[in-house]
């Protein structure tokens, strides 16, 4: 890539097929570089790794599972492979498989075998996988497998916890692959429709030069990007099942840009080779489910968050899926995400339990009618009284990173809460722990756990989350503060002294720590 300087402009790349384009090499790097960061305020990812869309999931793959066999007794004998791509920070895994063994549990499921793959194409996200403690029971178990897999390559897909490929002799059963925030992160072709004439739309990208080092442009948010068009007269992939799609969109779009996810297109195809052509896809990412939602539409607008996405036309994956045997159901629009199924080498509505199950959960009370009523509530927070951020807690599925958010609101509510709210509250603390998965820059739900019970005078239960705060909130004043308090509160005084000294090398400045430690000595004298 040769920068070719005008004025202060630098011309990145000129007239290029937009999957060639140098922004997803920019965009690969970016995740490469950035790892796990990516999500620390930059990468939005909430939407797509919240309890309440991983119990979406796991009650249509455990429905998918409990139908094939039934249909295929034989299949018991076999795990059902269930692989994530473009994972990210592993907070949906952790999520869905912790779903999934909960209702196998409740349900006395078991004789249903699975194995979860998290894959995604960067290793720094696999070591953070790897190492983390929320993770680590099910890795124990067996139930997880990682891979390297970049989705624009097809090398074989090796398992690094068994250490085999994934292949046909591997996958019995079908292959499920979830697909979230993924499809709008790799590569697209893009066209544009005009009087019943096809183009390709080509790009070329340019920037100020100050955005460019060592002839790379530093922030991909500043990068221009100018359109030409050049007219196709002949089947552009040369694929029978892709060149449908093209034919179909050239005959009944009128005036539009339309964008078709080759990158994810090819990925499928390359999938479906490993599973004898048994796939059952559920993916959750902005885009376009109709036809008509895909005419009158200008060139194709990026967004950049750090990376960039694009609107994934899920109408032409359906189609891709359609014409090669397969089957879609694609959610009726809303505003935002949408969650999508698709199968291969089968039918969903052959499948009594997930086609009730996807309707229930992809259509009816879908991931993004949660996401929407949520934002309501998390948008308004400061208005609401103690019983409906209780509900608010238990329709999220007592989610931490919501729980974080409205922790101090539910602690000044406290006094003057009722006592049935506030024992339904403290009933579910357990259940909000249970679901901490740790990510780096963020506060952590165990101390607030602890400044809950602290707050309700329960000092047993909150010293307990706080000793288990401790290994991820370190050498932090408030902790040891707090927990000479309970200790205090609990005539622990010899262990609330040594804490109130550890608090005060922690913030000499503070007096009442002074005064606690002088305290709490003449208490022990005293007992003495
Ligand atoms: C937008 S994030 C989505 C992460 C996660 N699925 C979520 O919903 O939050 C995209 C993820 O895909 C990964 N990724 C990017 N390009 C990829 C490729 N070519 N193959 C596989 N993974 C890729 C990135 O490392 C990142 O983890």
């Amino acid at each position: 890539m040769k920068p070719e300087t005008t004025d202060r402009k630098v011309t990145i790349e000129q007239h290029k097929r937009f999957s060639q384009s140098a922004l997803w090499r920019l965009q690969r790097e970016y995740f490469d570089k950035e790892g796990i960061n990516a999500w620390v305020n930059q990468v939005p990812f909430y939407i797509t790794s919240n309890p309440y869309i991983a119990a979406c999931y796991a009650k249509i793959v455990l429905a998918f599972m409990k139908d094939w066999v039934k249909l295929h007794p034989e299949a018991k004998e076999h795990p059902f492979y269930i692989m994530e791509l473009g994972t990210g920070s592993g907070r949906f895994s952790f999520y869905f498989i912790k779903t999934l063994l909960e209702l196998m549990h409740d349900l006395g499921i078991k004789d249903l075998k699975f194995c979860y793959i998290m894959s995604d194409f960067t290793k720094h996200n696999i070591q953070y996988w790897e190492a983390h403690p929320a993770l680590k029971p099910y890795i124990d178990q067996g139930l997880i497998d990682f891979a390297l897999y970049d989705m624009e390559a097809e090398r074989p897909l090796h398992l690094i916890r068994k250490n085999v490929n994934l292949s046909p002799e591997l996958l019995m059963n079908p292959l499920t692959v979830f697909a979230n925030y993924i499809f709008d992160t790799i590569s697209h072709d893009a066209f544009t429709v005009l009087e019943n004439k096809l183009y390709e739309l080509l790009f070329s990208l340019h920037t100020d030069e100050t955005n460019m080092d060592r002839n790379r442009p530093i922030q991909m948010d500043k990068i221009g990007v100018d359109y030409n068009i050049h007219e196709i007269k002949s089947a552009y992939y040369g694929e029978p099942e892709l060149d449908a799609i093209l034919d179909l969109y050239k005959k009944e779009l009128h005036a539009t840009s339309f964008l078709i996810p080759i990158g994810s297109i090819r990925a499928i195809k390359f999938l479906k080779k490993l599973c004898h052509d048994k796939l059952f896809v559920i993916s959750t990412d902005k885009g376009y489910g109709a036809l008509e939602h895909l005419d009158n539409l200008g060139h194709p607008s990026i967004s950049f968050h750090g990376s960039f996405s694009m609107m994934v036309n899920f109408h032409a994956i359906s189609e891709y899926f359609k014409n090669s045997g397969g089957d879609a159901f694609l959610q009726t629009p809303r505003r935002g995400i949408r969650t999508s199924v698709f199968s291969s080498g089968f039918k969903i509505n052959e499948l009594p339990e997930t086609r009730v199950a996807v309707s229930d959960w992809v259509e009816k009370m879908s991931p993004s009618d949660y996401f929407t009523l949520h934002s309501r509530v998390r948008d308004h927070f400061t208005d609401y009284d103690l019983d409906t951020l209780a509900s608010h807690m238990e329709f999220a599925c007592w989610d931490p990173h919501i729980y974080l958010k409205i922790s101090a609101k539910i602690t000044s509510l406290l006094p003057e809460g009722d006592v049935e709210t506030v024992t339904f509250i403290a009933k579910n603390m357990p259940r909000l722990a249970a679901n901490y998965y740790h990510m780096p820059k963020t506060e952590c739900i165990l101390f607030e756990i602890g400044v809950f019970f602290h707050a309700i005078k329960k000092y047993e239960q909150a010293l307990e989350y706080y000793r288990q705060a401790q290994q991820y909130v370190g050498e932090q004043f408030g902790l040891f503060y707090n927990m000479a308090l309970c200790e205090h509160h609990l005539e622990k005084h010899q262990d609330a002294l040594e804490h109130f000294k550890h608090a005060f090398t922690l913030d000499p400045s503070s007096k009442e720590t002074e005064e606690w430690i002088t305290f709490t000595e003449k208490a022990l004298a005293e007992i003495k």
